[in-house]
């Protein structure tokens, strides 16, 4: 059954082929028509107007007549072009759009007009259209007037980028119920057009980098429960409520954006900003290029799925408090270069960040690098180039470290330098014994290995020991049956006790032994 239908419309449109090919289509004014995919090229001609294809206008689907010299788009230009869904107009002069001019477009999904004079969204152009994607970048449009995008329920992205909109009044768009991704970036916006987001349930995508925004209010973004991505570089965010990322859902409750990405480079912020610190997804920030000095103890509360963390060309950063990045537990890539005045990521910085795997620190002044900041294991990337080492013998651990048997790593730290006297060293050629370090201090793993042996040793020393007790009593002809071990994991309680399970009293809380053992690991270490 389904095969005899596929064969019947198989056989339809190549009935309907063949008709196409006995129609006398006509191709204009130089433009490449393919009436098989139904697309006319009219790129690139000179053309002032729109072409007319006579009968042939409405089979149409694809219309390119971007770089040319069109004008205006008259309200009748596009009538007969009824089965168009792609229209591009970019890189024209088109300066004016008639009321209506799309109207007659009912399948258009796709609307470039980008790359052309536009001023101003007159209402009557974009209302009761189907279109999905709508390109109105690179224009000069100064002002949307109100009602101008109305019933466009299939929109799902709109593209204002490059224009000199300073705001979107509160009624210019009516609910865009399908609404995505929204780019307005290199505006003059000075404020979030926060009326505008409360008709956008769906926006995922949003883009405001290079305006003028200077705060961002209690709720700005208010219905934006899907947003994911935000990109806020380059305004001048000073200021941000503590509830600027945050929903109000109803009674006293409130919600946080779901924000996987946020992007506020370029800003002015004089703090790490509170309000990101209860985003719950939030998997990406980038906070570089603003003027905090200081990354304050637990300044990221615990944004416990953050995997990047970008904090560049800080001009004024000077300090990390102790456990700044604390609660930073997914962490794995923190690029943190060029902050001429930071001297200093103290031991302490990561108290929770195991899996970093990506380190770049080059351009910083640090002076030293602590080798029990972090289990460098991990580390598959380092670069700590262009900094303040000074030599001394707090950087010999880097020579013996795992960190050298990573290719790309090796390459950067043998080139990595300090300064001794004046002179610069390199950091993989300093010599402990001519610098009179100590002996090399246990590392942690070093610790961990000589901890098991010494209890593999205690235990063997104890099993004999026991043994012997076993045989002394045997011949003392106590209750050897019953002689129980118990082990302790606590340091400071005993290790083993013996216990005659009658009497309950301790035949031997083996005081010596424990001083064996202590004394064991210690020579051990
Ligand atoms: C087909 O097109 C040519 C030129 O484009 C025209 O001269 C001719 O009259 C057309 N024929 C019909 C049947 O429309
Ligand atoms: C088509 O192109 C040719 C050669 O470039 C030109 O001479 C002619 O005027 C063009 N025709 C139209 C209708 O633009
Ligand atoms: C319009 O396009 C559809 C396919 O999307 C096609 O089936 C129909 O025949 C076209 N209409 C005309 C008038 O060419
Ligand atoms: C929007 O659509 C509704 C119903 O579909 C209609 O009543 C209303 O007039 C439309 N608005 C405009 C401005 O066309
Ligand atoms: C902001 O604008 C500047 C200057 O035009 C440009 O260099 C920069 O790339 C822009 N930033 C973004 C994020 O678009
Ligand atoms: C920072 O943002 C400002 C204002 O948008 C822009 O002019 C400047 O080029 C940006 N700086 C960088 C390095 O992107
Ligand atoms: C608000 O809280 C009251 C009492 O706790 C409850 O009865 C009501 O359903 C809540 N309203 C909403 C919208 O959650
Ligand atoms: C680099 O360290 C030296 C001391 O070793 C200090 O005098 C100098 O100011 C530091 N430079 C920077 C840029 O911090």
């Amino acid at each position: 059954m389904i095969n005899l239908i596929a064969l019947i419309s198989i056989k339809f449109m190549l009935l309907q082929r063949l008709l196409a090919l006995g129609e006398n289509k006509t191709c204009v004014n130089n433009c490449t028509c393919d009436w098989e995919s139904n697309s006319v090229d009219c790129s690139s001609l000179k053309l002032n107007a729109i072409p007319d294809f006579g009968s042939s206008s409405a089979t149409i689907q694809f219309l390119d007549l971007s770089h040319n010299v069109i004008e205006t788009l008259q309200s009748e230009s596009f009538r007969k072009f009824t089965n168009l869904t792609s229209l591009h107009l970019e890189f024209n002069k088109i300066s004016e759009v008639e009321e209506g001019a799309f109207r007659h477009l009912t399948k258009l999904t796709d609307l470039r007009i980008n790359k052309n004079i536009l001023t101003v969204i007159k209402p009557g152009i974009f209302v009761n259209l189907k279109i999905e994607n709508l390109y109105l970048g690179d224009n000069k449009i100064e002002h949307i007037e109100s009602n101008a995008f109305t019933n466009l329920s299939n929109l799902e992205l709109i593209d204002l980028n490059n224009n000199f909109l300073s705001s979107i009044r509160e009624n210019s768009f009516s609910i865009l119920p399908s609404l995505k991704d929204f780019y307005i970036e290199n505006n003059r916006l000075s404020a979030v057009p926060t009326s505008f987001f409360s008709r956008t349930p769906r926006l995922d995508f949003l883009v405001m980098n290079n305006n003028s925004i200077s705060a961002i209010d209690k709720y700005a973004f208010k219905n934006c429960l899907k947003l994911k991505k935000l990109h806020l570089t380059g305004n001048t965010i000073k200021a941000i409520h503590p509830r600027g990322f945050s929903i109000p859902a109803g009674n006293l409750t409130v919600q946080t954006l779901n924000l996987v990405y946020l992007h506020m480079a370029n800003n002015t912020l004089e703090d790490v900003p509170a309000a990101i610190r209860s985003i719950p997804f939030l998997s990406y920030l980038d906070l570089s290029m603003n003027l905090f000095k200081f990354v304050r103890s637990s300044a990221f509360g615990s944004l416990y799925r953050l995997k990047s963390l970008h904090l560049s060309r800080i001009e004024n950063l000077e300090s990390i408090e102790s456990k700044g990045f604390a609660g930073l537990v997914a962490l794995t890539q923190l690029f943190m270069t060029s902050n001429r005045k930071l001297r200093d990521i103290p031991i302490d910085a990561f108290p929770d960040s195991y899996k970093l795997q990506t380190i770049f620190i080059e351009g910083n002044a640090l002076r030293t690098l602590h080798e029990r900041m972090l289990n460098w294991d991990n580390l598959k990337i380092l670069q700590i180039g262009q900094n303040n080492f000074s030599c001394s013998c707090d950087l010999i651990w880097i020579k013996t470290s795992k960190l050298l048997q990573k290719s790309g790593t090796r390459q950067t730290l043998e080139k990595a330098t300090c300064s001794l006297n004046r002179q610069t060293k390199y950091i993989l050629k300093l010599n402990a014994v001519e610098m009179k370090c100590p002996i090399k201090q246990t590392s942690h793993n070093d610790a961990k290995s000589r901890l098991i042996t010494g209890l593999i040793a205690a235990s063997i020393a104890s099993c004999a020991l026991i043994v012997c007790l076993v045989l002394i009593s045997c011949r003392r002809n106590v209750y050897s049956k019953y002689i129980q071990f118990k082990y302790h994991r606590h340091r400071d309680e005993a290790l083993f006790t013996v216990e005659d399970p009658k009497s309950k009293t301790k035949m031997f809380s083996n005081k010596s032994l424990i001083r064996n053992e202590r004394s064991r690991e210690e020579t051990l270490m």
